[in-house]
């Protein structure tokens, strides 16, 4: 037996420091707890994205034109559907525990911010009071300036840099490590030239279908007290193009052979439109003289083929 022990010894010293590796990496193993913005202004400044434009102009002129930049408000369909959730639905759940807008919390509006606004757990209650309200004084004013500035309100909570970036840029976070304040993720590790965030670390998924996924449905979200549902596309890609022998990628699609890059769109956008659908329409007139009284009857024969060259359903939803 006395013969093992040598080689025992140095498996433990192997994996030791194996573990000063990972201490580094996982410094911080749960997402530190950041102190929680108490009004939408510190939020949005804790997410802001306009630092980032000095260096990386192109992205962010691109991200800005995406509905990801205004992912609260949408195409502007998003923020009054919000509110019909709550007055149609949340408010007439018996067991919501919300009659008034003044009960709402954080964990009712998670209902749409689990995508919408991911950060928003990262608030207090009175944030997601102050979005509510928010939205409807600008869903009721008629004064174009001040309505404009509750937009750029509305608008200033949204899918940023940070998000994608730091906050769901890991996914696996025992394997990968939890999300560090001080480091944007992308796909090289090293030093980054920004004071705010000096690091640079690998999010191993990021260029994967599985990090937009984390958003982009699956179904039903039964994690949550009562589930919503949304996006299923995400669903659509795994359980039908891949079955049919799929192989490209959101980021593929949608970043690169698109030419946008961070400005991922749908059919709002020429490119995607293009590259969306086959619709091959072959027609024939023809005339059927059934008989005297009824005379001749004009009759036509269309076939329609439609080819869906995207990775998913279309429309999702
Ligand atoms: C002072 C300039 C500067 C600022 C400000 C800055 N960056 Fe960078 N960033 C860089 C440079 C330079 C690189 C490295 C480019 C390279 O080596 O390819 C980089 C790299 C990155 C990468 C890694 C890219 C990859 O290869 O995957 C990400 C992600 C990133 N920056 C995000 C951000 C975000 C988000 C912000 C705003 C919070 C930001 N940066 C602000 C200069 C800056
Ligand atoms: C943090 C959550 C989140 C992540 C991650 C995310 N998205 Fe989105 N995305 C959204 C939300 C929410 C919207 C819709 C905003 C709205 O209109 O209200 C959206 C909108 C879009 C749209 C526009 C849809 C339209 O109707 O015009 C496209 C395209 C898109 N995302 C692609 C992607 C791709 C590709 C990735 C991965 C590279 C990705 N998204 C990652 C949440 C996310
Ligand atoms: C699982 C993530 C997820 C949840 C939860 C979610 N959404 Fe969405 N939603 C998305 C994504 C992603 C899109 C855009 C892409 C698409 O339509 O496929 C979207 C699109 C929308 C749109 C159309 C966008 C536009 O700009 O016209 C509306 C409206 C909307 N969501 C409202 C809501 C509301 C209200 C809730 C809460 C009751 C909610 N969503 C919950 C992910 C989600
Ligand atoms: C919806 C999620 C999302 C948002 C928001 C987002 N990014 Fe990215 N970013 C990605 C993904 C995914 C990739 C990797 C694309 C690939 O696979 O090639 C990427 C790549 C990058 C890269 C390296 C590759 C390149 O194109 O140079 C930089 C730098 C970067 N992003 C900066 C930013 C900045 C700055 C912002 C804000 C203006 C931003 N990103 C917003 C998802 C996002
Ligand atoms: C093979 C290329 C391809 C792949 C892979 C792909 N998309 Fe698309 N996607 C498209 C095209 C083209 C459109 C435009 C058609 C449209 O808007 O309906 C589109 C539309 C969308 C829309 C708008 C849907 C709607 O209701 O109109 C969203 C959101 C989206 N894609 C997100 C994603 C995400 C997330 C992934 C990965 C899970 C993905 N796409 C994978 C090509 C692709």
């Amino acid at each position: 037996m006395g013969k093992v022990k040598p080689i025992a010894i140095a498996l433990l010293f192997a994996s030791l420091g194996g573990a000063g590796e990972c201490a580094e990496r996982c410094a911080m193993p749960e997402a530190p707890p950041k102190e929680k913005a108490k009004t939408m202004a510190e939020l949005a400044a804790r997410y802001d994205s306009s630092s980032c434009k000095d260096c990386h102009e192109e992205i962010y002129n691109q991200w800005e034109k995406s509905l990801h930049a205004r992912s609260i408000l949408g195409t502007p369909r998003t923020a009054p559907t919000i509110i019909t959730a709550i007055d149609k639905g949340i408010k007439n759940f018996e067991c919501s525990g919300v009659t008034d807008d003044k009960d709402l919390e954080v964990r009712h509006l998670m209902m749409c911010a689990k995508c919408h606004l991911p950060q928003l757990d990262e608030a207090t209650d009175d944030v997601a009071r102050e979005i509510v309200a928010t939205i409807r004084a600008w869903m009721k004013e008629e004064d174009d300036a001040k309505s404009e500035a509750l937009r750029k309100k509305i608008e200033s909570v949204n899918i940023g840099c940070m998000v994608c970036h730091n906050k769901k840029a890991i996914i696996h976070k025992w394997s990968d490590g939890y999300p560090q304040p001080d480091t944007v993720y992308g796909a090289q590790a090293g030093a980054h030239d920004s004071p705010e965030f000096p690091k640079m670390a690998k999010a191993p998924a990021i260029s994967e279908t599985i990090f937009c996924g984390q958003c982009h449905g699956l179904g039903p979200n039964f994690e949550l007290d009562q589930p919503s549902q949304c996006a299923t596309l995400y669903g659509s890609y795994l359980y039908a193009y891949i079955p049919e022998g799929g192989s490209e990628t959101c980021q593929e699609c949608h970043m690169h052979k698109s030419g946008l890059g961070h400005d991922m769109e749908a059919y709002r956008s020429e490119v995607m439109r293009k590259m969306s659908l086959d619709v091959d329409v072959e027609s024939q007139a023809l005339f059927w003289r059934k008989n005297k009284a009824e005379g001749v009857i004009p009759q036509g024969i269309v076939h329609v083929n439609i080819l869906n060259k995207t990775g998913h359903v279309v429309p999702d939803g």
